[in-house]
C-alpha cells in the first residue's frame, strides 16, 4: 500500500530521521511489535534497574512575571538496555526530557534550539497558549535554529507534556525520544496536603522495540507501532522504593499506539484524583485503569498498610508476555505518612449544552482513497485546508464518530473539554473532568463540549491553526489529522 507519507518520502520530502533501524514499510497486522526485532538476544532486565526521575529544569532567567527556559534538542547515545547503546533524539540529550514545573498564570518562554539532524516542531500537549506558539506541524525549526515558544499558563494546574509534532514524522521522532513532562500547579492545589515532595512522581510509560545491538526498531506500522519492551521514564521495567506512605503518581501514556490497562498485583486500588486537564471534583477509587496514548491519570497509591518487604507490580492486564508488566514498587521502609486525600478536590463548572452555538460532526475512518489509510470526514490532512473556524467566546459541541473497528484516542489542541456522553451514556466519574484526549470506541461516538475563550488566530496563517488528530502517532502521521482556527 502506498501512503501519502511513502509518497512524500519517495519525493524526498521527509528527511530520514535518525539511526532507527526500519525493518520494513509493510502494513502491520496490528499484532505485537518486535517480530524479528532481535530482542530475544538482548538481555532486558526486569525489576533490576531503579526508576529514573528526570531532572527539573531551572530557568535561565526570570523577571517578576516570566521565566525563560532553554532546551537543546540533540542526537545522543544513551544506555537503555544495560551493555548496549541506543541512538536517540533527546531534549537536552535525554529521554524523557527534563521536567518543567510552573505555576498557573505565570508566563513561561521555552527556547528550543534544534541541534539535531532533522527538522522539528515542539507542541505542549494540554497547553492553552496563543495560536502560533502551539508547535504547528509545519512551523518547522530547522537544524541549527532556535525557536521561543511562549506559554501564558492561563489554565488550571494539570499534567502536561511537551513532545515533537513534526509533519509526517511525529511517530518517528517521539519514538526516538522527544517527549518530556510539563507540570502546572498552584497554591490551591498545594494547600490540600496531597502527597508531595518525595511522595510525588511523574511517570511516562512507553513501549519500544530494540534490536540486538540496542538500537531502536521503528517500522512506522500503519495500524500503530507496538513495541515489545516497556520503559518507564526511559528505563525498562524499573523498580521504585517506597515507604509505608501514600504516593501521588502522575501517569502519562507516552506510547505511540499502545493502550494499557493498569492494575496493582496486590489487588489494591488506585485513588484517581485527576485526569488530562487536572484535578477531578472528587477522588475516584479504581481497581484498574485503561489509559490510551497521550492520556494522563493522576493517582494516589496507598502503601500505608503494606508490610515492609512487599513488592507490588504495576501490571498491564491488557498485555501479554513482555508487555504484561510495567514496573514494581518495593516497600522498603516504614515511615509516617502525613498526607491526605481530600474528599473535595477542585469543583468543575459544567458547560451547558444549551449554550453551544454550533455542533460539529467529525468522522474518523479508514480508506479515504488516494492511498491514504486514515481520514477525518473522508479527507486526509492537508496543511492548506482548515476544517473549522470556531468563534472566540463561544461554546461548541463536537461529535467524534469512529467508523472503524479499533479505538482512536482523539486529541484536540487549544482548550480542555468536557465529555457529554460516550455512545449516548454519560461519562464515568473519572472521565467527567477536563479532558483533551478521548477514547472513541470502535463504531462509537463521543460528544464533547468546549468553550473557545481566547487566542484568536489568523485565517490566512495556518501556523496559527490548532490541530485535532488521532494520538496513535502513526495514524496522525498517516493523515488522521485536521486543523481549526479560532476567529473573531
Ligand atoms: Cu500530544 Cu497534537 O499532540
Ligand atoms: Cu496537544
Ligand atoms: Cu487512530
Amino acid at each position: 500500500m502506498t501512503t501519502r507519507r511513502d509518497f512524500l518520502k519517495s519525493m524526498g520530502a521527509i528527511a530520514p530521521a535518525i539511526a532507527l533501524s526500519r525493518t520494513s514499510w509493510a502494513m502491520g497486522g496490528g499484532g505485537g511489535g518486535g517480530a524479528g526485532g532481535g530482542a530475544a538476544s538482548l538481555n532486558v532486565p526486569v525489576f533490576e534497574l531503579p526508576l529514573y526521575i528526570p531532572p527539573v529544569l531551572q530557568p535561565t532567567s526570570s523577571t517578576a512575571t516570566r521565566d525563560v527556559y532553554e532546551i537543546t534538542q540533540q542526537n545522543a547515545t544513551v544506555e537503555i538496555i544495560p551493555g548496549t547503546q541506543t541512538a536517540i533524539l533527546g531534549y537536552n540529550g535525554m529521554t524523557p526530557g527534563p521536567t518543567i514545573m510552573v505555576d498557573s498564570n505565570r508566563e513561561v518562554a521555552v527556547r528550543h534550539t534544534n541541534n539535531t539532524n532533522v527538522r522539528t516542531t515542539t507542541h505542549l500537549h494540554g497547553g492553552h497558549m496563543r495560536a502560533g506558539d502551539d508547535g504547528h506541524p509545519v512551523d518547522y525549526v530547522n537544524p541549527g535554529e532556535t525557536r521561543e515558544y511562549v506559554y501564558s499558563n492561563k489554565q488550571l494546574p494539570a499534567t502536561l507534556w511537551y513532545h515533537d509534532h513534526t509533519m509526517d514524522v511525529t511517530g518517528d521522532q517521539v519514538y526516538a525520544g522527544l517527549a518530556g513532562f510539563y507540570l502546572i500547579s498552584d497554591d490551591y492545589e498545594r494547600s490540600f496536603g496531597l502527597p508531595s515532595g518525595d511522595q510525588e512522581i511523574a511517570i511516562v510509560i512507553q513501549d519500544r522495540t530494540f534490536a540486538a545491538d540496542g538500537s531502536l526498531v521503528y517500522n512506522d506500522t500503519i495500524m500503530g507501532e507496538l513495541g515489545d519492551t516497556i520503559l518507564v521514564n526511559g528505563v525498562p521495567y524499573p523498580y521504585f522504593e517506597v515507604s509505608t506512605r501514600k504516593y501521588r503518581v502522575r501517569i502519562l501514556n507516552g506510547s505511540n499506539a499502545r493502550s494499557y490497562t493498569l492494575a496493582l498485583n496486590n489487588g489494591a486500588s488506585f485513588i484517581q484524583i485527576g485526569s488530562d486537564g487536572g484535578l477531578l471534583p472528587a477522588p475516584v477509587v479504581r481497581s484498574s485503569i485503561n489509559i490510551a496514548p497521550a492520556e494522563r491519570v493522576d493517582v494516589v497509591i496507598d502503601f500505608t498498610n503494606v508490610p515492609v518487604g512487599s513488592q507490588i507490580v504495576l501490571q498491564n492486564t491488557a498485555g501479554t508476555g513482555s508487555t504484561s508488566q510495567i514496573m514494581r514498587f518495593d516497600v522498603a521502609t516504614a515511615a509516617d505518612d502525613g498526607s491526605v486525600i481530600p474528599q473535595v478536590l477542585r469543583p468543575i463548572e459544567r458547560l451547558d449544552p444549551a449554550a453551544a452555538v454550533t455542533t460539529r460532526q467529525w468522522v474518523f475512518s479508514a480508506g479515504g482513497g488516494g492511498g491514504t489509510p486514515w481520514v477525518i470526514n473522508g479527507l486526509p490532512y492537508d496543511e492548506n485546508r482548515v476544517d473549522a473556524f470556531p468563534k472566540v467566546g463561544t461554546t461548541e459541541i463536537w461529535e467524534l464518530h469512529n467508523r472503524t473497528g479499533m479505538m482512536h484516542p482523539v486529541h484536540i489542541h487549544d482548550i480542555m473539554w468536557q465529555v457529554l456522553d460516550v455512545n449516548g451514556r454519560p461519562p464515568a466519574p473519572e472521565d467527567a473532568g477536563w479532558k483533551d484526549t478521548f477514547k472513541v470506541p470502535p463504531g462509537g461516538t463521543v460528544r464533547v463540549i468546549g468553550r473557545f475563550d481566547d487566542y484568536v488566530g489568523d485565517p490566512n496563517d495556518i501556523t496559527t491553526a490548532y490541530m485535532m488528530h488521532c494520538h496513535i502517532l502513526e495514524h496522525e502521521d498517516h493523515a488522521m489529522m485536521t486543523q481549526f482556527i479560532v476567529v473573531d
